[in-house]
């Protein structure tokens, strides 16, 4: 599915609804449930290669990902692709080359992480007919600067995630990840904004929702406040798709034992 479809929707008033994805089969069974994003994202260097940090991710592992996502998808979800960490922070142009690997493995939107050092990067690719999705928060590849832990929480540092992602959106970004924020500053974003903001930890106020697949199924052994095991008490992966899809759909994922 291309991207403007998508955006419509999200016009129209409709969440949504994006999970991680790293392989065909998956791909296969979510896009039948209605999701409406698959994230290839570099959380795949801890759910599937079992390391600590996104950070060892290259970009021939996202490549290969990204490939397998899209075949099982078949056109029936957009595909998001993360920029892994070294691959884009260079320069606009490293972050080109980077992108046009992951676009032409199916990819039809990427992501990268990061605030007003990126602005310029992200003009640079959608002036390139490669879509954007900005990524602010807690960001995973920056892990050894900040650790996972809630961002935002003073009244400066909200400022300026506010400052950052009005610039993101006038340099062209089509969507904005808001990841582990305060529930009221990501509603302040969403207002503020244009484009649909998907948040993880970030309240039930922004445009849509993601969720790391794993922490779906309950296949993480320390799962996040945020995280829900939707599998829990159904019968079969697809059940537990649809029980998240539906819950994001209707707003009550995520409550508010997932939001503080
Ligand atoms: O890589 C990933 O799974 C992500 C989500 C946490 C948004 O970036």
């Amino acid at each position: 599915m291309f991207l403007p479809k998508l955006l419509e929707k999200a016009h129209s008033g409709e969440r949504l609804v994006t999970l991680t994805c790293y392989d065909a089969s998956m791909a296969r069974l979510m896009a039948s449930c209605g999701i409406d994003i698959l994230l290839v994202g570099d959380s795949l260097g801890m759910t599937i290669q079992g390391h600590d940090s996104t950070l060892p991710v290259s970009l021939a592992d996202m490549v290969y990902h990204t490939r397998a996502v899209a075949k099982g998808a078949g056109g029936q979800a957009v595909i998001m692709a993360d920029l892994n960490f070294g691959s884009y922070q260079a320069s606009p142009k490293q972050a080109f080359a980077s992108a046009a690997q992951l676009m032409a493995a199916g990819a039809n939107i990427v992501k990268l992480e990061g605030g007003a050092p990126f602005v310029e990067t992200v003009r640079f690719l959608t002036q390139r007919g490669v879509p954007v999705c900005a990524h602010l928060g807690l960001l995973p590849q920056s892990v050894n600067a900040t650790g996972y832990r809630m961002q935002a929480k003073t009244e400066d540092a909200a400022q300026q995630l506010l400052d950052d992602a009005l610039a993101l959106q006038a340099a062209g970004a089509s969507l904005l990840i808001l990841e582990a924020i305060p529930e009221k500053l990501a509603a302040r974003v969403t207002q503020a904004l244009t484009i649909p903001t998907i948040g993880i930890g970030a309240g039930v106020h922004c445009d849509g929702q993601v969720l790391v697949i794993n922490d779906l199924l309950g296949l993480t052994p320390t799962p996040p406040r945020f995280a829900k095991d939707f599998l829990h008490g159904q019968g079969s992966l697809e059940a537990a798709i649809r029980n998240y899809a539906d819950a994001v759909r209707r707003g009550e994922f995520p409550g508010p034992e997932h939001s503080r």
